[in-house]
Formats: C-alpha cells, sequence, structure tokens
C-alpha cells in the first residue's frame, strides 16, 4: 500500500488541489516546489480545507543534491510530477529556459528516484501532445500530432523519456495524465488559479473581466469550422483532475506498468457558451470584442474519457456551472490571488 506522495511543483494551481484530494484521501503528503510560479499561502490553505498537516519544502527540482536529500529523508511510495514552467506563448519566446527547466527537472527527479528506491510516478501531461487531433472525440490511442511550440513539445519528450525508461526497467510505474483544459477552483474559495499579468487562457481572464479588473473579453477568433465559430475545449474542473490522480495512484498500487489516461469530461464547450455559462455564474453581462485568430491555436479538441472510467474508475462530475461558479467565488474571494496576503512562514525545511 501506498502511504507517503510527494507532489512536485504542489503549490501550484493543479498541485494544491492535487495536495487537497490527497489529504482527504488519507495520504501523507510531501509537495516542494522553489515557489517560481506560486505562493506558499496556498499550502497553509490546504492545511485550513483539509485540517490535516502538509510537508512543504520550498526547494527546485533543478538542484539534485537538495532534492536527493528530501527523498532521502521523505522515502516517497510515489511521486505526482506537476512542476514545469506552462505558459504557450512564453515557451516561443523563451524555449531555452523551457527545454532546460521542464526536461533537466524531470530527469534530475528520475535520477534521484533511481538512486533512492521510488519506483512511482504519475506525469501531468497535456492534450497539447495530439496536436490538431486526427480525431474527435480523442482517445488515448489517437496518433501524437504536430505540436507548435516548445511548451507543448517538452510534455511529448517527457512521455517518450518516461516511456523508455519504464522499458528499460519494467518495476519503474509511469502514469501519463493527458489533462484537457483545467479550469475553476476548490468550492471553498480559498485555492485557485493566480496568473501572473494578463492572463493567457481563456477563463481566468473571464474571470477579471467578471470582477471589473479588465474590460472586455477578447474572443480568438469566431470563423473556426465549430458551430458558432469559436474554438471548441474540453473545460475540467480543477477538483475532479485532482481526484484522478488519486484514481490514478490506486491503479499503480494494483499493476505498475505504462499507462496513459486522457483526463477530460469527454464534452466540448465553445469560447461563446463559455462565457455565456460565465455570465449566469456572475449574473453580469460581460463585454466581448472578436479578434483576430491567435496563432496555433486549433478549432476542436474533446476527448473520449471512457479508459479513465474503464482503468481507473474515474470520471469528472462537475459539469461547466460549477467550473464557472467557482471561478468566480475564488475571484471575487481573491481578487489579487494570493498576492494581497502576507507571505506564509511555513517552509519546514
Ligand atoms: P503552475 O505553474 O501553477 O504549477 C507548476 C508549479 O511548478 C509552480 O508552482 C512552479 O513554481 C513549480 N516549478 C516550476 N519549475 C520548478 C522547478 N524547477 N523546481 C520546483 N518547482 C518548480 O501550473 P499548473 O497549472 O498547476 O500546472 C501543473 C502541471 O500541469 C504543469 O506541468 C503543466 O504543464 C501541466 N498542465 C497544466 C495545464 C493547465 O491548463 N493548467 C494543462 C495541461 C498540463
Ligand atoms: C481556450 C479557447 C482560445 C483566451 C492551453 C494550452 C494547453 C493546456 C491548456 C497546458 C481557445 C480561446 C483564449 C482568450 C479566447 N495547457 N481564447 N480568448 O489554448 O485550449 O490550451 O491551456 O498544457 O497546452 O495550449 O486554452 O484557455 O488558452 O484557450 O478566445 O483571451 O479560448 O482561442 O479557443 P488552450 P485557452
Amino acid at each position: 500500500m501506498m502511504k507517503k506522495i510527494l507532489v512536485a511543483g504542489g503549490a501550484g494551481y493543479i498541485g494544491s488541489h492535487i495536495c487537497v484530494e490527497l489529504l482527504n484521501e488519507g495520504y501523507e503528503t510531501v509537495s516542494v516546489d522553489n515557489l517560481y510560479n506560486s505562493s506558499d499561502v496556498s499550502m497553509k490553505r490546504v492545511e485550513e480545507i483539509t485540517g490535516k498537516k502538509l510537508k512543504f519544502y520550498r526547494a527546485d527540482f533543478l538542484m539534485e543534491d537538495v532534492i536527493t536529500d528530501i527523498f532521502e529523508k521523505e522515502r516517497p511510495d510515489a511521486v505526482i510530477m506537476c512542476a514545469g514552467y506552462k505558459a504557450v506563448g512564453e515557451s516561443v519566446v523563451k524555449p531555452l529556459e523551457y527545454y532546460y527547466n521542464n526536461l533537466t527537472s524531470l530527469m534530475l527527479l528520475c535520477d534521484v528516484m533511481r538512486k533512492t528506491g521510488c519506483k512511482n510516478i504519475i506525469f501531468s501531461s497535456s492534450a497539447t501532445v495530439y496536436g490538431d487531433p486526427a480525431e474527435i472525440p480523442i482517445t488515448e490511442d489517437c496518433p501524437k500530432g504536430e505540436i507548435t511550440n516548445p511548451y507543448g513539445r517538452t510534455k511529448s519528450m517527457i512521455e517518450q523519456i518516461l516511456t523508455d525508461i519504464h522499458a528499460a526497467d519494467r518495476d519503474f510505474g509511469v502514469i501519463l495524465l493527458r489533462y484537457f483544459n483545467p479550469i475553476g477552483a476548490h468550492p471553498s474559495g480559498l485555492i485557485g488559479e493566480d496568473p501572473e499579468g494578463i492572463p493567457n487562457n481563456l477563463v481566468p481572464y473571464i474571470a477579471q473581466v467578471a470582477i471589473g479588473k479588465r474590460e472586455a473579453i477578447h474572443v480568438f477568433g469566431n470563423d473556426y469550422d465549430t458551430p458558432d465559430g469559436t474554438g471548441v475545449r474540453d473545460y475540467i474542473h480543477v477538483v475532479d483532475l485532482a481526484k484522478g490522480h488519486v484514481s490514478a495512484l490506486r491503479k499503480m498500487e494494483k499493476d505498475g506498468g505504462l499507462n496513459i489516461y486522457n483526463l477530460g469530461t469527454g464534452k466540448g464547450y465553445s469560447v461563446l457558451e463559455v462565457i455565456d455559462a460565465y455570465e449566469k455564474a456572475c449574473g453580469k453581462k460581460l463585454k466581448r470584442i472578436i479578434d483576430p485568430r491567435r496563432p496555433g491555436d486549433i478549432a476542436c479538441c474533446y476527448c473520449d474519457p471512457a479508459k479513465a472510467k474503464r482503468e481507473l474508475n474515474w470520471e469528472a462530475r462537475y459539469g461547466i456551472e460549477e467550473m464557472c461558479r467557482d471561478s468566480y467565488n475564488w475571484q471575487m474571494k481573491n481578487p489579487d490571488g494570493y498576492g494581497a496576503f502576507e507571505h506564509a512562514k511555513i517552509c519546514f525545511s
């Protein structure tokens, strides 16, 4: 039985929600993050939500000695690897930083795991590895496609690296979770997404318009081959996504191996449908402006989540209403994200 799980990138948007679900399920949880794109306030909030103790180390996965010390001390049974840079546009401008941080962190982590005898890893991959998908809905058998940015390529490369490591050592269990579009926040409104500057992604942008921080939503293109001409995506509530990791751990406890799962709802919503749903959630009309297409975007992307249901006994429970409700609740309660709060002094190491 697995008891202790290390969440790499645990202070971030998805990592903090994973920590909540792990603690709720009784796992000892160790979060490791260098706080490059996060705040340790989220770690305190995780404890507030769960009423349980979380162990947090502020550390960088590029520093192998430090990470080795943490593994020797903590001896986790499995790692959930969420640490990395994730902004698509930025990765085009700073490819070296993205390849260096995302690939080197992963390789050093695997080396530390090998040295300290930890043989289970769950990796945060992305639907981006499918490129412009060859089939809709996307199953895990859909071939990986041509990826248009360095960020996405790091995901695809890491999937390959982990596959090769598994091929060389069959006891090294790997689960690749391909996330679709995670949105929303914990229903408590205590943890959520805290983008720096202008949000790159649709729902964080809408959230800032809803609370009056920005004036209008820019719709990137209305001439796609979709029912209303705007891009269609498979949005998934971040709490459902986090629960998917607990289900993946349970699968790993039973059988190791190499497995790939799509984590999405299987339902696509257009940009305009998401804005409509958000308007209902916040009770206001939101101004929208039609802009040209964003380079690199595809028309339509949603998954077939049947494999995760069959093999992980997991399926998304929340719909677009709850996703928008919880996003708005978080944004209202934390208009400046974690920024307005004094940095909590909870670095334990
Ligand atoms: P996030 O930026 O909120 O979390 C990533 C965390 O990793 C941050 O807290 C950051 O400080 C930390 N980090 C980065 N480099 C590190 C390093 N070298 N050492 C230690 N910590 C480091 O992002 P997120 O949205 O929570 O995403 C988590 C993972 O899921 C990422 O790998 C991302 O690529 C992947 N993913 C995200 C989405 C999405 O839409 N949010 C979709 C698919 C996949
Ligand atoms: C959704 C839709 C846009 C912003 C990205 C990454 C992907 C994954 C998830 C990490 C699209 C439109 C957006 C805006 C808009 N991340 N849009 N106005 O591009 O599907 O996925 O996040 O792995 O790799 O590429 O998400 O939220 O940016 O866009 O009209 O201000 O909203 O064109 O149709 P995307 P998104």
